[in-house]
């Protein structure tokens, strides 16, 4: 085994990515009165939030909640309040992602806030998440007459013993129901993306390679592999229904997805494979400026972190009161703005040296050239002229690094979730802070020493 593959290395570099993120807290305000200014760029991508899924998946720590009809109705009503809010304050958005939970749980309303969408703004492409048994032939007619050009379907495995598992097999249908829903699909977008999950507790090699087999022949354009990813509340679902996953086969897992997919694929961020261009699922990664709408959605604009309230009912209230739903927030150091930029945009694969210089000047290079040079060093990034790359090991480690930014995104999630069912008990006070995308809740005079430590950087 070559020194830079032995395992231990994964962990010391995980760990050394842990510590350099360890500060990163969100902060909890009282809410703010208004939706924020436009960013520089005025907006970049609109990404909306539907937090509604008919089963509720023991793996998943994304914000959602099982569907239940009238609640959804007015958070529909108040979604698209919000949209016409940012509208109201100059927002222009170029891309549209609607994400979940499941959006196609109310085709209705979706087809209803797409339309709106439009008209505000001079969207020019969309993108919806679904699931295989939402898609009808119907439904696909009027997803595809209504804009959508890329259509993400969560299949997680095609071995029924695994859906099983997870939970998906009565709901979401077999592996052969589910080939043949995609199968349908596919001459409506211009992307299909599949969206697997790999490393999962019972899956061996034999079922990872018959996933591949499957989407090979399938000829669907595009698939997202993500690791099972784990965090505190998941994890204690996980441990008693499918079981915990195996880390430490993350790597050759990988490997063998990255040996399968290519050439047919190419990697469009280090754990989305596409066949020719089109978006990918991290709309974070289109745009260094996004705005999220809907309960529990994350917004960055000019260097500032926001996230709404994950209390739907919190949600619907301060829209209807023309409040922002956005009830934390955090402004990041240009150095952390610099450490941002650098993990987002290489996990795209390439970091373009002209946009980098463009947005921070040399400060960015100088700043960031030990952190370069030891990627370098262990074989992740390459050089030239216009740009730095990932190669294939840098893949793998930009698939940890990120795995373990969304784990602590979920920690910050299920902290907020929390809080919000136990708003009734207790009412939203300045002076607790939740951290996130990486830490822990703190309290106040943590964040304080925290503000007086960046504060005399
Ligand atoms: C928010 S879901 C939307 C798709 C749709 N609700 C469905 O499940 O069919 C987006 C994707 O996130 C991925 N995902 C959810 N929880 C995950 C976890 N714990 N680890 C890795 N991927 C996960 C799944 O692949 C899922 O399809
Ligand atoms: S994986 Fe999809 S369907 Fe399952 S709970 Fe998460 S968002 Fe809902």
């Amino acid at each position: 085994m070559r020194f830079l593959d032995r395992p231990w290395v994964d962990r010391v570099m995980l760990a050394g990515f842990r510590w350099e993120t360890r500060d990163a807290l969100l902060s909890l305000t009282r809410g703010l009165e208004s939706v924020p200014a436009p960013p520089k760029s005025r907006g970049g991508v609109l990404y909306v939030h539907i937090p509604f899924c008919e089963v509720l998946c023991p793996f998943c720590s994304f914000h959602r909640v099982r569907y239940e009809k009238d609640l959804a109705t007015r958070y529909f009503e108040a979604l698209r309040r919000e949209i016409r809010h940012y509208k109201g304050a100059g927002f222009e958005f170029k891309s549209l992602y609607v994400g979940g939970g499941t959006p196609t749980v109310a085709p209705g309303e979706l087809l209803s806030t797409l339309a709106l969408v439009r008209e505000l703004f001079g969207v020019k492409e969309i993108s919806v998440e679904s699931n295989p048994k939402d898609l009808t032939e119907g439904l696909l007619t009027e997803l595809a007459a209504a804009g959508v050009d890329r259509l993400s379907v969560g299949v997680q495995s095609f071995d029924d013993r695994l859906l099983r598992e997870m939970g998906r097999y009565g709901k979401y249908g077999s592996a052969d129901v589910i080939q043949d829903r995609l199968r349908a699909a596919l001459p409506h977008f211009a992307t299909l993306n599949v969206d697997m999950i790999f490393n999962l507790p019972d899956q061996g090699r034999a079922s990872l390679e018959h996933d591949l087999d499957v989407l090979l022949e399938l000829g669907v354009n595009q698939t997202s592999f993500y690791p099972l990813m784990t965090t505190g509340e998941t994890a204690a679902k996980m441990r008693r229904s499918m079981g915990l996953p195996d880390k430490w086969r993350v790597r050759p897992y990988y490997e063998t997805i990255l040996a399968r997919l290519r050439p047919t694929f190419h990697a469009s961020s280090a754990w989305c494979f596409s066949r020719g261009t089109g978006a990918i699922d991290e709309y974070f990664v289109e745009s260094e400026d996004y705005v999220g709408t809907g309960s529990g959605a994350f917004s960055y604009l000019d260097g500032t972190l926001f996230a709404t309230t994950f209390s739907l009912e919190e949600y619907i209230a301060r829209v209807n009161a023309r409040q922002s739903a956005i009830t934390a927030e955090r402004h990041l150091s240009p150095s952390e703005r610099m450490k941002l930029s650098f993990l987002v945009r290489l996990f795209s694969g390439e970091l373009d040296k002209r946009w980098v210089r463009e947005r921070y000047g040399k400060r960015f290079e100088r700043e960031l050239w030990p952190v370069m040079q030891c990627y370098k060093l262990a074989g992740a990034l390459v050089e030239d002229a216009t740009s730095y790359r990932l190669t294939d090991r840098g893949l793998y480690f930009w698939v940890v690094m990120m795995s373990s930014y969304f784990e602590s995104v979920n920690r910050f999630r299920e902290q907020m979730r929390a809080r919000a069912n136990s708003e009734n008990a207790e009412p939203l006070r300045a002076d607790l802070c939740a951290s996130g995308p990486f830490g822990s809740v703190v309290p106040a005079e943590r964040l304080a020493r925290f503000a007086h430590r960046r504060a005399a950087l």
